[in-house]
């Protein structure tokens, strides 16, 4: 099977999981890349009610609008009961990369908001150590020299998403060559860099 056809099997898995559990005043989390898009499709396809969706990007909003989902701000809505959305990979713990598409900042807050997360994964984003896919690292745009000295200093080959800017008005730099040995260490230790916005590591939950 195809990685796309993967990405489709696992949404629509999706979808029935949540049958059952989303209500006409439900409102879902809902994160961003090509497995959300699926998501959003099947979500349509089986016509399952919900009070609307906070999504995790722009681009899954206007997607999520043009279904028929309502588009709710974080801000209004609270806590959430479920959350859904892909990963660039996760380990046999499940701490995940994620970032592929820049939107990890945004995701991070709304999966911290949500007292369930349903990753959408198949077999091939498992991986026994994390660190494969280069990791997302959202920065401030004045703060790119330095982020980038800093991760070399930790051993990091840094690239930056050339002509690439997230929703929040930033740059991304991609990493390879971190150690992933502390999952959680590292995900906190890049926060604490002056101008990272965030990183694509979930370890924390
Ligand atoms: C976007 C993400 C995505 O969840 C991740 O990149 C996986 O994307 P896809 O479903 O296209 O493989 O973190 O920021």
């Amino acid at each position: 099977m195809s990685q796309e056809l993967y990405k489709k099997a696992v949404a629509t898995a999706a979808v029935e999981w949540l049958r059952g559990k989303v209500g006409a005043d439900t409102v879902l989390g809902v994160g961003s890349g090509s497995t959300v898009r699926h998501f959003i499709s099947a979500l349509a396809t089986a016509e399952l009610r919900c009070a609307g969706a906070v999504a995790a990007s722009e681009s899954s909003a206007e997607l999520l609008r043009a279904t028929g989902v309502r588009v709710l701000d974080l801000n209004e809505v609270g806590e959430l009961p479920i959350y859904v959305d892909g990963a660039d990979e996760a380990d046999a713990e499940l701490r995940l990369i994620k970032g592929g598409g820049g939107a990890m900042v945004r995701e991070k807050i709304i999966a911290s908001a949500a007292r369930e997360f349903l990753c959408l994964v198949d077999e091939g984003k498992m991986v026994e150590r994390l660190g494969v896919f280069p990791l997302p690292v959202e920065v401030l745009p004045i703060a790119r020299g330095a982020v980038e000295r800093a991760l070399r200093e930790r051993g990091g080959e840094v690239e930056l998403r050339a002509g690439f800017i997230s929703d929040n008005g930033n740059e991304i730099l991609d990493v390879r060559g971190l150690d992933f040995g502390k999952p959680l260490d590292l995900e906190a230790e890049l926060n604490q860099l002056p101008g990272v916005v965030g990183n694509g590591v979930f370890a924390r939950r």
